[in-house]
């Protein structure tokens, strides 16, 4: 009689597990079937869907563009020539997007004294959406970020000094 319970108990156990085991490995399968098609995809629309702004920098500390515009969570693709000859440690240019509601002014004050951190202050990154490197004449730097969202964003050169020529306006439109 022992044995045979031992054996009904052994058989419990095997049906449970056969049936736990069964329902895990299809829901395996289905995600299996899923992930390659949102793969695929990815980087197709990731593609077409890349905006390329060019903005330029000169010797006479100016940017060409005052205003920038792009949809609501589009990629862009920005890039920042220095068109000038001056060395990037008397002429440096960098491209700074600023989160909403930054004071301009604080941060460019701020930033006098980053210079070994590009001129971002490490203690108000919250206020940097993204940012380039800093670069001299005849370079060029290329960063890729996401649009935040729909609104009104000041964009600065935060080399000492710039900033209060070397402004503009990132309008973000709805997507
Ligand atoms: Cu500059």
């Amino acid at each position: 009689m022992k044995i045979v319970k031992i054996s009904t108990l052994i058989l419990s156990i095997m049906f449970l597990y056969a049936c736990g085991g069964g329902s895990s490995s299809q829901q395996e399968t289905e995600a299996e079937e899923e992930a390659p098609a949102e793969t695929a995809a990815a980087p197709e629309s990731a593609i077409a869907d890349t905006a390329i702004l060019v903005i330029e920098g000169n010797d006479m500390m100016q940017f060409n563009l005052k205003e920038l515009a792009v949809p609501e969570g589009q990629i862009v693709k920005l890039t920042l020539k220095h068109v000038g000859q001056m060395s990037a440690e008397a002429m440096g240019h960098n491209w700074v997007l600023l989160a909403a509601g930054t004071d301009k002014a604080a941060f460019g004050m701020a930033a006098v004294a980053a210079r070994e951190n590009g001129y971002i202050p490490q203690d108000m990154l919250e206020q940097v959406i993204t940012n380039t490197e800093v670069i001299g004449g005849g370079e060029e730097t290329t960063i890729i970020f996401e649009a935040p969202a729909m609104g009104y964003y000041d964009y600065i050169c935060s080399f000492p000094g710039h900033w209060g020529v070397m402004q503009g306006t990132l309008t973000v439109n709805p997507g």
